[in-house]
């Protein structure tokens, strides 16, 4: 999986100490600097300093995104599990805070997730309203030789700004293994609490809880070929209320859909894929404004990630999943969050376009940074391949004769006779939507390689509309 999650030999003293000494503070050296290196990412959240995995403890509070996240804030590579914390108002724009939760005697702080307490749901010290969040405290790390992970609480009364570490931790013991990201949600019908947790292999534990500090299993599920990091939530399919599936989801994005009573996930069919590409370890936000489901993952790398940089690794955009009815069945259907469209700026657009393979490219021009593509094709186009290529070497391309998309999205049957991809590039990334699917990958820009051309093989390519849109950058 790219990283190892064992660490053999002992912590170097340097970096044992390094959160008791260093703390996180609004101003580093070269703060002028942070947010325009040449590696940083214009509109996708990356951490001002150090490496990030995991999206952690998505929740919505008070008109704020929180997005936490797995972070060393002293180093490049992965250690020191911190949850780092920043806050959004439109999901682009964020702004860092001081840590979340640091680790300590208790281990370092793995991923979990959060939620605003309501009125009298929780029996642990806390005032109503309050940000609790649950997490992994994992020592197996040689300098806390005999402790295994297990899960517990932390609250906060002020709005995120400082949180407590519950006195009462853990509040589950360990269970198997290196069972950990615990994803608490309220279900409402059973008015309780519950847990789903990951334990090992393909295998993940359900508990309830009334008070948030007892906690019950009430029973297993699996996600074939996936493992760690749950997501349990209810959806709509096709926007019916009264249709709906529950979608058990893990760090790969594979999900299982099926039912839900509160204490038991029945799977009906899976696993069916998501993510293609980079994208790992996502999780959604539960109490999002208009029912929405927005969803985090974090693009990991299997190379080098971002050598240079003082930072290390990108979250993916913001997107919001439904469930829709396709060819195959009942899917997770994607698009990327609507605020997207704040930071959009000089957009060209082309109606009823028709491009052949020796047409004059209208998007030759185009320079590099940060850009949108929104096309919709007519899948009766003659072309064989048809689609974008991008700084060169890398292809979002649909191909006729089997129907399926470079880039990794996979089978791809037009959908009432049309192709419809949206194409997002910052500075080192690239991800594609088409048709509600989803893929990402690490990109370089090179100077001299034209960022965009559009494909047009073997026949002529019609397009119902092209956009490009520029992306401004959220950090200036
Ligand atoms: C997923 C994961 C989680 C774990 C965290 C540690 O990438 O392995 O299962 O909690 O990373 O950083």
């Amino acid at each position: 999986q790219g990283r190892k999650l064992t660490v053999s030999g002992s912590i170097p003293g340097v970096l044992k100490d390094a959160w008791e000494k260093v703390k996180i503070s609004d101003t580093y050296p070269g703060e002028e600097q942070i947010y325009q290196e040449d590696l940083r990412p214009q509109y996708h959240f990356t951490s001002r300093r150090g490496w990030l995995n995991d999206p952690n403890g998505l929740v919505y509070h008070d008109g704020n995104w929180h997005l936490f996240y797995q972070h060393n804030p002293y180093n490049h590579n992965w250690d020191n599990m911190t949850w780092g914390h920043a806050v959004s108002s439109d999901l682009f724009h964020w702004k860092e805070r001081p840590a979340g939760l640091n680790p300590d005697a208790e281990g370092y702080m793995y991923s979990g997730s959060a939620v605003v307490a309501p009125k009298g749901s929780t029996t642990l010290p806390v005032k109503d309203e309050s940000l609790v969040l649950a997490y992994t405290a994992n020592g197996f790390l040689s300098y806390l030789p005999d402790h295994k992970a297990v899960q517990s609480v932390a609250y906060s009364e002020d709005g995120g700004k400082t949180f407590t570490k519950f006195k009462g931790n853990p509040v589950v013991p360990h269970v198997i293994a290196e069972n950990r990201d615990p994803k608490i949600f309220w279900h409402e019908p059973s008015k309780h609490w519950v847990m789903p947790l990951y334990y090992d292999g393909p295998d993940y534990g359900i508990y309830v809880s009334k008070d948030m500090v007892k906690w019950e299993k009430t029973s297993d599920y699996k996600i074939p070929t996936d493992s760690e990091c749950p997501d349990l939530f209810e959806l709509p399919v096709d926007g019916d209320p009264n249709n709906t599936r529950w979608v058990a989801w893990g760090a790969q994005g594979k999900y299982m859909l099926g039912s839900f009573d509160g204490r038991t996930f029945k799977a009906e069919s899976g696993p069916h894929q998501y993510y293609f590409g980079s994208a790992y370890a996502g999780q959604s936000y539960d109490n999002a404004p208009e029912k929405r489901r927005v969803h985090f993952g974090w693009m990991r790398d299997t190379g080098p990630g971002l050598n240079g940089a003082p930072f290390n690794l990108q979250m993916t955009l913001p997107m919001d999943f439904t469930l829709r009815t396709d060819s195959k069945g009942i899917r997770v259907h994607a698009e990327p969050s609507k605020e997207i469209e704040g930071l959009r700026q000089d957009t060209k657009e082309w109606k009823d376009l028709v491009v052949e393979p020796l047409s004059v490219d209208p998007l030759a021009e185009f320079e590099g940074g940060q850009f949108e593509i929104e096309a919709v094709i007519d899948a009766s186009s003659s072309a064989s391949e048809i689609g974008f290529k991008i700084f060169q070497d890398h292809l979002a391309v649909w191909k006729r004769a089997d129907q399926t998309f470079t880039g990794a999205n996979g089978p791809q049957s037009p959908v009432d006779g049309k192709i419809k991809i949206r194409l997002f590039v910052d500075t080192v990334s690239l991800e594609v939507f088409v048709n509600g699917t989803y893929t990402s990958r690490y990109i370089r820009q090179t100077a001299g390689t034209k960022p965009v051309r559009i494909v047009a093989n073997g026949g002529e390519v019609k397009f119902d509309s092209l956009k490009i849109h520029r992306i401004k950058s959220a950090w200036k």
